[in-house]
């Protein structure tokens, strides 16, 4: 296949970045096309480890071009700063196009999601505190800046009316207001380095379409973080399932080859609201030491659950995927037995479908069922039959329970440590 479609089929932080560097080896262009910093993508090769948050995972191959797309929402002062440490790691970042069309995520966002959730209290949503929200909100209500009007003369001008009822909203909300002189200073700089970069993203999708190059979208969030499938209201801003990829980056209907569902091997999730199958407990503190299952933007300590197969079926037909990367297979080693959530149970009664009403959601109790760990060390494996047993019973009664083969099973942070079962780019 020519493109594919990277996504997290779960709550975010499958591997997605891993999987989308794996990919982008082989590629002539990688698009992010939604979200923002919010995302913390890490990618391990040569004994060291880089976090992104903005830019794709293909930035570190010089030929392959990394393009920001449309459904994306840049803040320019971490684009700036993520590029500058990227530099100093030895990575020009010449080879990346930002869309047009992108819209900008700016300091009164950040500040009023910090203090929007601050107002929620109790229900608060547990966010990133990028400003992605208070950013998507401006986008549809006509009211946000996008990347063509950074790169005009007169963008000063424009922030400054915007900064203007922000400053109100945000003075309201109890915060101090945001000094523009301060504020356009930090946006002059960034734009020095942004502008050149800030380009028509869709034509240039459209002649790499033609001319048959290799494309990697690269999703960030997960399923159950999508503003229409999550877990509502608790989720982020955006379309995080397949068809976010669509508006996000303009490339048109039809035109992705392939979807490949990143799957953790259990379940974490950051942030507040409902999760099924959460391991509140010793097994879920032990999961999440051994794996470090802190998060890379905000380095909150994520929450550990057993591999949900109702949610995944569910992402399953949301997303319309037909290729799964296991991750952290590694992980589930060395445990005293391992669980998965084959069923929901509401009231009493199983239930076929994921409920969108959160009370339900709340009352649902899991069905389980129990699997034999391993105690070899899985992280030198190199092929699918090198994995003992136990663990390939687990990873086959997924692949049947969800009637979707599994192409690539990941044994460890590394490169290397990727057991390639089919190659399907
Ligand atoms: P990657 O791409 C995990 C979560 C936040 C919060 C909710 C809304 O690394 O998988 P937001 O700041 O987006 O308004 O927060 O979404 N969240 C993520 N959780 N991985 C991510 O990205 C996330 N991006 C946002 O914790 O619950
Ligand atoms: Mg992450």
């Amino acid at each position: 296949m020519n493109s594919i479609l990277v996504i997290g089929a779960q709550w975010g932080d499958e591997g997605k970045g891993k999987i989308s560097n794996y990919f982008s080896g082989k590629a002539d262009i990688v698009v992010r096309y939604q979200g923002g910093n919010n995302a913390g993508h890490s990618v391990a090769f040569d004994g060291k480890t880089f976090h992104l948050q903005t830019i794709p995972s293909g930035i570190f191959n010089s030929k392959t071009l990394n393009i920001l797309g449309n459904g994306m929402v840049i803040n320019p002062l971490a684009l700036y700063d993520e590029m500058q440490k990227l530099k100093e790691a030895g990575f020009d970042c010449k080879n990346i196009a930002i869309s047009t069309r992108a819209h900008l995520d700016l300091e009164y966002h950040l500040e009023l999601d910090g203090l929007e959730e601050v107002a929620l209290k109790e229900k608060k949503i547990g966010t990133t505190k990028k400003g992605i929200g208070p950013c998507y909100k401006d986008k549809v209500s006509r009211s946000g800046l996008r990347m063509c009007d950074f790169i005009r003369d007169d963008f000063d001008k424009k922030y400054a009316e915007n900064l203007k009822i922000k400053n109100s909203e945000i003075v309201a909300l109890g915060g101090k207001p945001i000094d523009l002189e301060e504020s356009l200073k930090k946006y002059h700089k960034a734009k020095e380095l942004i502008k050149p970069l800030v380009k028509d993203t869709i034509t240039i999708l459209s002649k790499a379409k033609e001319e048959n190059k290799k494309i990697v979208f690269e999703g960030a969030q997960g399923t159950m973080l999508d503003i229409d499938f999550g877990t509502y209201p608790y989720v982020t801003s955006s379309n995080t399932t397949s068809g976010g990829a669509i508006s996000g980056s303009g490339i048109g209907l039809g035109s992705i080859d392939g979807i490949c569902a990143i799957v953790k091997a259990y379940t974490t999730r950051v942030g507040e609201g409902p999760f099924v199958t959460e391991q509140n407990n010793e097994i879920g503190n032990c999961i999440r030491e051994k794996a470090h299952e802190y998060g890379v933007v905000t380095h909150r300590p994520r929450r550990i659950g057993w591999l949900d197969l109702v949610q995944l079926t569910y992402s399953r037909n949301v997303n319309g995927f037909k290729h799964v990367a296991l991750m952290l297979l590694d992980i589930l080693g060395g445990l005293k037995e391992i669980k998965v959530c084959v069923g929901y149970k509401l009231d009493g009664k199983e239930i076929d479908y994921y409920p969108a009403d959160l009370d339900e959601l709340k009352r649902v109790e899991p069905i389980y069922k129990s699997f034999k760990s391993w105690n070899e060390d899985i992280s030198n494996c190199k092929a699918f039959g090198e994995l003992p047993e136990a663990c390939k019973t687990y990873v086959k009664f997924i692949e049947d329970f969800l009637k979707i083969k599994i192409n690539i099973v990941s044994v460890g942070p590394s490169r290397e440590q990727t057991i390639i079962c089919e190659e399907i780019f």
